[in-house]
């Protein structure tokens, strides 16, 4: 952490209180037809579940408590992956998981994890949803901040484009928060209303677990309402406010449609965010960035490009179009496609170029190296500048175990060439085209395995009338 990053959460530290976020993920998401809990699905490549810790993270919470339903070993294993001592983007100081056995509600869902919120007397709780993944610090700041200025309980509400199934902010004369009401208990009035719960709340920790102890459960769903919390702590003279924030930053995803169109939202949001930082996008729309996609300046990325997790773009990187890139470093002045694919552990050195149909797999490609066409290249390491012509493959599998290729700087690899794994090439060697190289070559060796030409004068002729001749006399018999 440079100082200026340690500055910045130590100053965090000093001006606002403490933070615990709880989210609220124990619902197995039926409609998802899935396997896999619904908050472990992705969006930018990253599941739904890492995008709301994340959030908890970045907002510098100190405590992080998520409430799984049963059985949901992939969302605890990353729970747990969030959990380290610096407060800072992906870690939050204390992690814990708790287990909702049955699901009787959101306020008993949060009651799950009275253990820890029995401990919090200072600063402030937040609820977040599991299954919205496009929540913003932007949308929540204005929220965290009514909490640092004293409101006991605050909700983010939204106004929807169809209030349908949401529950209503009804709010009183002053301007604050009277109630929430749920669709299914709301008057016909109260249906009008189009400012609805998003689902965030927040509460100042000191008062929340007695709030939350006294709701009950007598309404249309029988259930233990989180929402409830606001009139009762109107009903104790505590305050309750409402901030407001894009219905788009918390759409929740129930079904793979929904799944989509907050994927479609994530993708426009990158797309800009690149853009603004300084990469062109010809047709920013058929690119395709993943949650952690990092992009340097004067980036150019030609239509139909696919980033998968993990990344990192330099400076003046080029990308040509209809390349498939994940796991990937490239440095600044790389150029790369069209038709290529990165795969992870493919590192590109400065001014490195891999063209047309070529497929790098944990790779260095070194300063300036050119891998132009049609190539394989996998478990190498390949020095500065070196040329490797179309069709070279290193043949780094043997039905069992991966083998290294390491091809020195400067060295020139002929066409069409199949390097065996494991092999060395030393430093500026050449390797005839359509070798096959079994063992090392030493530095500045020229290296070809390909068996010497043999002419036959007019064999060619020769053969043709004969086929002809066969031919014509078959077609004569057959008439
Ligand atoms: C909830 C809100 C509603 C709001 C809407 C926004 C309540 C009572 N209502 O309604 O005001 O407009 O969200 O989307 O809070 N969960 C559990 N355990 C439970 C119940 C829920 O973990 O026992 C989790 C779910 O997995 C989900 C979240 O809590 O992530 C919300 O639950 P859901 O059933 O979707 O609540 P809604 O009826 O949509
Ligand atoms: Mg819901």
């Amino acid at each position: 952490m440079g100082w200026k990053q340690a500055y910045g959460v130590w100053a965090k530290f000093m001006t606002a209180s403490s933070l615990m976020v709880v989210v609220l993920a124990a619902g197995m998401g039926t409609r998802m037809k899935s396997s896999h809990a619904k908050v472990m699905h992705q969006v930018g490549g990253k599941a739904m579940l890492g995008h709301v810790l994340g959030l908890a993270a970045s907002l510098g919470a100190d405590e992080c408590a998520v409430v799984v339903g049963p059985v949901m070993d992939e969302a605890r294993e990353l729970v747990m992956s969030y959990s380290g001592d610096q407060p800072s983007k992906d870690q939050i100081p204390s992690v814990q998981i708790f287990e909702q056995t049955e699901r009787l509600g959101t306020a008993h869902a949060v009651l799950a994890a009275t253990e820890a919120l029995k401990q919090r007397h200072d600063g402030h709780v937040l609820v977040l949803y599991g299954d919205t993944p496009l929540l913003t610090q932007a949308a929540i700041d204005g929220l965290v901040q009514e909490l640092e200025a004293g409101a006991s309980v605050g909700v983010l509400g939204f106004e929807a484009n169809d209030p349908t199934g949401y529950g209503r902010l009804i709010r009183g004369g002053d301007g604050g928060l009277e109630a929430i009401v749920e669709e299914k208990d709301a008057t016909e009035t109260e249906k009008l209303v189009t400012l609805c719960n998003s689902g965030v709340m927040g509460f100042k920790a000191s008062s929340m677990l007695e709030l939350l102890e006294s709701v009950g459960n007598d309404n249309a769903n029988g259930e233990y309402y989180l929402t409830d919390a606001v009139q009762l702590a109107r009903g104790k003279g505590l305050s309750a406010v409402v901030t407001v924030c894009d219905e788009e930053d918390v759409l929740g995803v129930n079904d793979r449609v929904q799944l989509s169109e907050a994927e479609a939202i994530f993708q426009r949001r990158a797309r800009e965010s690149a853009q603004r930082g300084g990469a062109t996008l010809i047709d920013p729309e058929s690119v395709f960035f993943a949650a952690d996609t990092i992009i340097g300046r004067d980036v150019v990325i030609e239509p139909h490009v696919y980033f998968g997790p993990n990344v990192s773009i330099g400076d003046d990187v080029t990308i040509h179009g209809f390349s498939h890139i994940e796991g990937a470093e490239i440095e600044a002045g790389a150029v790369i496609g069209p038709f290529a694919r990165l795969r992870p552990g493919a590192r590109l050195g400065e001014g490195a170029k891999v063209g047309n149909f070529c497929e790098i797999k944990n790779a260095d490609i070194g300063p300036g190296a050119k891998v132009n066409h049609l190539t394989y290249i996998g478990d190498a390491e390949i020095g500065a500048k070196a040329n490797i012509g179309a069709g070279t493959i290193t043949c780094n599998y043997d039905g069992f175990f991966k083998h290294k290729t390491i091809i020195g700087a400067e060295s020139f690899v002929g066409s069409n060439s199949s390097l065996i794994a494991p092999v060395t090439l030393g430093n500026g060697c050449y390797i005839g085209s359509g070798s096959v190289i079994t063992d090392n070559v030493p530095d500045d060796a020229l290296a070809v395995t390909r068996a010497d030409k043999r002419v036959m004068e007019t064999w060619a002729a020769r053969y043709r009338r004969s086929q002809q001749r066969k031919k014509d006399a078959l077609t004569a018999k057959k008439s």
